[in-house]
């Protein structure tokens, strides 16, 4: 299969409209990361998704909707709660979950009585889906387990030749995916964290939990209560470690390295001069909006310059801080060195 690559224009809108109607996937551009589309309604379109990305079939995806009214139909219920965060948060990167009504396929849910669902504010996102007329399952348009992707060139390096188009809206302006957010819970729970920080959600709700998978690695045991939580993610090729310290003690961590040309450092903008391996910089130190809008991309430079182990400066792990952590630790696969 060739895939197409659209402008955002009323043309590329138009095409991807019409994939997504009779079937096809479609990746779109959204204001977090690019998104793989499909009719969410039509549970043979949403399964070329799985087999696209090589996603694990018991992994759910999140549905996408333009207008608020599109979310009815889909839950049995709309919680009070739902409402007063689309009020403050659609759209927007906030995921919300929540019972779901018999028209989600199987697929979707990946057999779970829940569904998630969010409206982007990426402008074209939403002319897609008006356009498509139905709304979108739509996972990051990245093969699994590898970074998300933040451009349509990301995309393009993923999946060219395993789905009918991309609709190229430049670069990702948050960067990283949204929050996803369970109100199937005695208190609202945090399972992802994303683009709307926690602190923001708790000026519109009274409590929220985070869920303890955020930030630590699951035992063989336990049973996550979002399955994408238990799969290592958002990995480059190389092999990655956080290190922990200040830039001074990096920079002596990194000097018994010295010799080797496989290492190399993702660090904070203008460290390069002061540590002794090849760097990718990923932010300004104390920019936790740069370093979300960076971080995949980043990782993603780190395989093309051919490092095999990567040491990560730790970003700070406060408001949207907290989502470029989680995503690095994964990317880590939970690897930290404190020093
Ligand atoms: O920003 C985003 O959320 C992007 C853009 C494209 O909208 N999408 C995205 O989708 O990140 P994906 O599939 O890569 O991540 C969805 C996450 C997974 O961790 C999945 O397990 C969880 O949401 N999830 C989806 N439905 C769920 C449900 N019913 N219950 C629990 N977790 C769910
Ligand atoms: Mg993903």
């Amino acid at each position: 299969m060739q895939t197409v690559i659209y402008k955002p224009d009323n043309q590329g809108i138009e095409a991807a409209g019409k994939i997504l109607k009779s079937g096809g996937l479609v990746a779109i551009p959204t204001e977090t990361v690019y998104g793989l589309a499909a009719n969410a309604l039509d549970g043979q379109a949403v399964s070329k998704i799985f087999k696209a990305k090589g996603r694990p079939q018991d992994n759910p995806l999140i549905v996408h909707i333009s207008e608020f009214e599109q979310l009815f139909p889909l839950v049995l219920e709309v919680p009070e709660n739902a409402v007063l965060l689309a009020r403050a948060f659609w759209p927007g990167p906030l995921t919300i979950i929540m019972k779901k009504s018999a028209i989600i396929p199987d697929e979707v849910s990946a057999g779970l009585d829940t569904v998630a669902v969010r409206m982007p504010s990426h402008k074209v996102a939403r002319q897609i889906i008006s356009k498509a007329g139905v709304p979108l399952a739509a996972p990051s348009a990245n093969i699994s387990g590898s970074p998300s992707p933040t451009t349509a060139l990301h995309v393009y390096n993923d999946l060219s030749g395993k789905i009918s188009a991309i609709v190229d809206g430049g670069k990702c302006d948050v960067g990283l995916e949204s929050t996803v957010i369970t109100l199937n819970a005695q208190v609202p729970r945090i399972l992802r964290p994303g683009g709307i920080p926690p602190e923001k959600l708790e000026q519109v709700l009274d409590r929220i939990d985070i869920d303890d998978a955020v930030l630590n690695i699951l035992s063989e045991e336990e049973i996550p209560s979002s399955p994408g939580m238990k799969y290592k993610h958002y990995s480059p090729k190389a092999d990655v470690t956080i290190v922990k310290g200040s830039l001074e003690e990096f920079s002596e961590y990194i000097k018994q390295f010295d010799n080797d040309d496989l290492v190399a450092a993702l660090c904070f903008d203008g460290e390069e001069e002061f540590i002794p391996a090849r760097c990718i910089p990923y932010g300004a130190h104390g920019d936790s909006r740069q370093q979300a809008k960076r971080l995949f991309s980043a990782l993603r430079e780190e395989d093309n310059i051919g490092a095999k182990r990567v040491f990560a400066r730790c970003p700070k792990a406060q408001g949207i801080g907290l989502a470029v952590y989680n995503r690095l630790l994964r990317a880590a696969a939970f690897k930290v060195i404190e020093l």
